[in-house]
């Protein structure tokens, strides 16, 4: 990849060859369910990006261009490995647990999950294998994005319980070997921040620059949208002042150019290190550096749906400011950090979490919760085969400096079970199928709550069921352009993310009248086999070191089909996929070697994996 710095009459080839160009590319071509060699093609890597416009009938606009060539002047350089092995680190030996706190296990019947019921269930966290805990955010918060909003960074949301609580949570996890880290939510924070409320109220307050807060006009500042509908600027005070807010109105961006306020991050994540915690989840951490507040360019807004995106995917000082919160705060704790990173493919992520890079540990990327085409409202199937192709593609070419995060699911989303396969007599063998790639192939599982206990998107029948923030606003802006209630409702159902956010139906647990979801522990009951299988898949994975660092070689590609090796000198492993609903030949045959996961209904001895059904070998 080269370094030449580039124009208009570059190819489109040489775009692809910088880091940014070919994560946004690629981003393209998914959001247009076309393939990779659409690019890679020799006759179309040729063309001038130039050309591509009058080519395309000018389809995305010449702004679109231009945007992409500055972009992807700020980045020419790719990462390069330097390594041929791993270096082991605990966290990449770990599996982890995401718990959404308020929907985990509800201790005292208030309708609300709390610090004391995660206490009541970390032996059976302990028991199912997991090694480290993420907690959704616990911080003091009014709750307009369910704790994403903080008012407090230092004090536990009343709620969930105190920060003795807190304490007694870490000393235990601590006892029993396991480890925890927090959410750190620091692109924005609450409005009812004491810092936001003395910005807006004082002018000469030293926290004003700690937002983005622009004097009354009748205008916004610019064209920017917001994640959860509408525009992302907003009017607060009694001086009407505009304050951006990437997500809801009530959560107001922080301005990361200020040294002051970095300053002041640094310390709170300090105050928690000192405490104990091992490390973060970096809430939407590629989203800190704001480039410029220009106008976003309307074809790209389209695209993607965001305007003014191309400001903050990934702005000019990212780089900067990770590599300063990591000497700062986290190295000198040896702490560990992933980063949510929206809309960050494989080069921007390894310039974020190579191992010379000192920025973050990992990412978590998004690329594969939805197929090409396809956006989370859609309601559609989807198509394993996507994922092989996917996650192929990270094994063999993340390289060895950077180690990545395996999961399907998290709070943001609908249940990935429930889009893999919606025949309830299918979905057993599908779960055991997600579970089975996602701790046999290479990288850091992270099990979402109630994963392995197969739950499913909730069959919710009223928008009224419905309490998050991004639903209700999209509910309403759908209605608003005209969509009829009907069709809106169904188009939440199928992206909304309440389907993450229902109480766990935990087997001893008393359903709460005060709970909004009480009906979830009534109509969906834990698959108490899975949770058994998963048992055993961990227990596999942490035995063997070859399904941790081991090497990736895929054996059958055709469709439907995931066979790949994971092997190291000492071990080989063949895992056998069937990708599909339907039963089909030619299954691996295992001759000498040991089937250590066996088929679920089959006989071993079949040449015929069943729908879903996977096989793991062992030479
Ligand atoms: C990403 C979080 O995962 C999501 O739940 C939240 O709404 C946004 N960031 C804003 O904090």
């Amino acid at each position: 990849m080269g370094s030449k710095k580039l124009t208009m009459e570059s190819t489109l080839g040489e775009v692809y060859d910088t880091p940014i160009g070919h994560d946004v590319l690629k981003k393209v071509l998914l959001q247009l369910g076309a393939e990779d060699i659409l690019i890679t093609n020799p006759l179309v890597s040729k063309i001038p990006v130039s050309m591509i416009g009058k080519l395309t009938g000018h389809s995305m606009g010449q702004g679109f261009y231009e945007t992409l060539i500055n972009l992807c002047n700020s980045e020419k350089k790719a990462y390069k490995d330097t390594k041929h092995y791993y270096t082991p680190k605990w966290w990449k030996e770990a599996v982890f647990y995401q718990i959404y706190p308020r929907t985990f296990c509800d201790s005292n019947g208030d309708g609300v999950g709390d610090i004391q019921g995660i206490i009541k269930r970390l032996d059976y966290l302990k028991n199912l294998g997991v090694d480290a805990l993420w907690l959704s955010p616990i911080y003091d918060s009014p709750n307009d994005d369910n704790g994403y909003d903080i008012r407090d960074y230092r004090k536990i949301m009343t709620e969930f319980g105190t920060m003795e609580d807190f304490e007694e949570l870490l000393d235990k996890v601590h006892e029993k070997g396991m480890r925890l880290i927090m959410d750190l939510v620091v692109n924005h924070t609450s409005d009812e921040h004491e810092w936001f409320k003395d910005a807006i109220s004082d002018k000469g307050s030293k926290y004003r620059d700690y937002y983005f807060i622009k004097e009354n006009s009748d205008k916004a500042p610019n064209n920017w949208k917001s994640f959860f509908s509408g525009p992302a600027w907003g009017q607060y005070g009694e001086d009407e002042l505009w304050a951006l807010h990437l997500f809801s109105k009530k959560q107001v961006d922080l301005n990361w150019e200020n040294a002051g306020l970095r300053r002041d991050i640094e310390d709170m994540i300090r105050f928690w290190l000192k405490k104990g915690v091992d490390g973060f989840r970096m809430d939407v951490i590629n989203y800190i550096s704001k480039g410029s507040l220009k106008d976003g360019d309307e074809t790209i807004g389209k695209m993607f749906g965001f305007t003014g995106i191309e400001h903050y995917l990934y702005g000019p000082h990212l780089h900067e400011y990770l590599h300063e919160l990591h000497e700062e705060a986290f190295a000198p704790f040896d702490a560990f950090s992933v980063g949510e990173t929206p809309g960050v493919g494989m080069e921007m992520a390894k310039l974020l979490t190579g191992e010379s890079r000192e920025e973050i540990d990992m990412i978590f990327s998004f690329d594969h919760l939805e197929t090409p085409g396809h956006e989370r409202f859609d309601d559609y199937k989807y198509d394993l085969n996507y994922y092989r192709n996917y996650i192929t593609d990270w094994m063999e070419n993340y390289g060895n400096d950077c180690w990545m995060s395996l999961f399907y699911d998290n709070h943001d989303n609908p249940r990935m079970l429930s889009k893999v396969e919606s025949d309830p007599r299918k979905q057993q063998a599908a779960a055991r199928l997600l579970a089975v790639m996602q701790f046999t192939l290479r990288g850091t599982p992270f099990i979402f709550q109630g994963d392995e206990m197969g739950l499913k998107n909730y069959e919710f029948t009223s928008i009224e069921e419905i309490t998050d923030v991004e639903s209700k606003n999209k509910y309403a802006e759908l209605c608003g352009s005209g969509m009829s209630e009907e069709k809106a409702f169904k188009t939440i159902l199928s992206g909304t993310r309440e389907h993450a956010r229902v109480m766990i139906p935990w087997e001893d647990s008393a359903v709460s009248p005060h709970d909004p979801h009480r009906k979830v522990a009534m109509t969906q009951k834990a698959d108490l086999d899975l949770t058994e299988v998963y048992k055993k898949l961990i227990a596999l994975r942490k035995r063997y070191n070859a399904l941790c660092y081991g090497e990736f070689k895929v054996l059958n590609k055709r469709r439907d089909r995931f066979t790949y090796e994971r092997y190291d000198k000492n071990e080989k492993f063949v895992i056998d996929c069937n990708l599909s609903g339907t039963a089909t030949r030619g299954a691996f045959d295992g001759s000498g070697f040991k089937l250590v996961y066996g088929p679920l209904y089959g006989r071993v001895e079949d040449e015929v994996l069943l729908p879903y059904e996977v096989r793991i070998w062992k030479k």
